[in-house]
């Protein structure tokens, strides 16, 4: 079972320390937060495993505003999201430049949580399946790779995938990829339990539920109980 917070643009390293010194993640479980860039470093220092938000392809380069994995491990960094749909939808994302990411990412050492997920329309029109295979079938297989499956229309928005839908999507990403498959969209305290009992529900990316210390700690406490 794995739990990563994805904290998106929120908590510099003052707040990032903060927070650290609140959480002690349960046994039994393993908890991951992926804090803004420039708070990776006092996450990393404060005792968190540590994962980026996202990662170039290039070691170095011209590539204004990017990080390579080179550098994310430098500073103790131990994998990266990759996919976001925050990152699909509004910084031109796309499938070929997700697998680059995830491909160098992987090939430099670190752990790689690669973003799927249908929007609500697509979802409506009968395409989830399709959606998902064209966003599975360009990742690299690896043994440090996990797929998050986050539907659109369930993120930061409360409304969570059903347990039964969530497992009917994991089992299918499954089907096209082997490796282990976390659930996201409004992943809360009450919710998380049910979810992750789910059998092909390895694990859930959580956002505004990772921000608090206390939810945050629920969360991985339902996991460890399931695990
Ligand atoms: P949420 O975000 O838990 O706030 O819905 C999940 C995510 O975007 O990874």
């Amino acid at each position: 079972m794995l739990i990563a917070g994805n904290w998106k643009m929120f908590k510099g390293p003052a707040a990032t320390r903060a927070f650290a010194e609140r959480f002690a993640p349960p046994a039994g479980v393993d908890v991951v937060v992926a804090p803004p860039f420039v708070s990776l470093a006092a996450a990393v220092e404060a005792g968190l495993t540590a994962y980026a938000q996202n990662v170039h392809w290039a070691t170095e380069g011209a590539f204004t505003g990017e990080i390579s994995a080179p550098m994310l491990l430098e500073l103790g960094v131990a994998g990266a999201i990759v996919g976001h749909s925050e990152r699909r939808q509004w910084f031109g994302e796309t499938d070929a430049t997700v697998a680059r990411r995830a491909e160098a990412a992987l090939a430099a050492g670190l752990h790689v949580i690669a973003c799927v997920g249908e929007l609500e329309a697509e979802r409506e029109a009968g395409e989830t399946e399709a959606v998902l295979r064209r966003q599975v079938s360009v990742l690299p297989p690896g043994e440090r790779l996990v797929v998050a499956y986050e539907p659109v229309w369930a993120i930061g928005t409360g409304r969570t995938a059903t347990p039964a839908l969530a497992q009917e999507a994991h089992a299918f990403v499954k089907s096209l990829l082997d490796r282990p498959v976390l659930y996201g969209g409004s992943v809360k305290p009450e919710n998380a339990a049910e979810l992750l009992a789910q059998p092909d529900v390895d694990g859930a990316l959580v956002g505004g539920a990772s921000l608090e210390p206390a939810s945050f700690a629920a969360i991985c406490a339902a996991a460890a109980a399931v695990a």
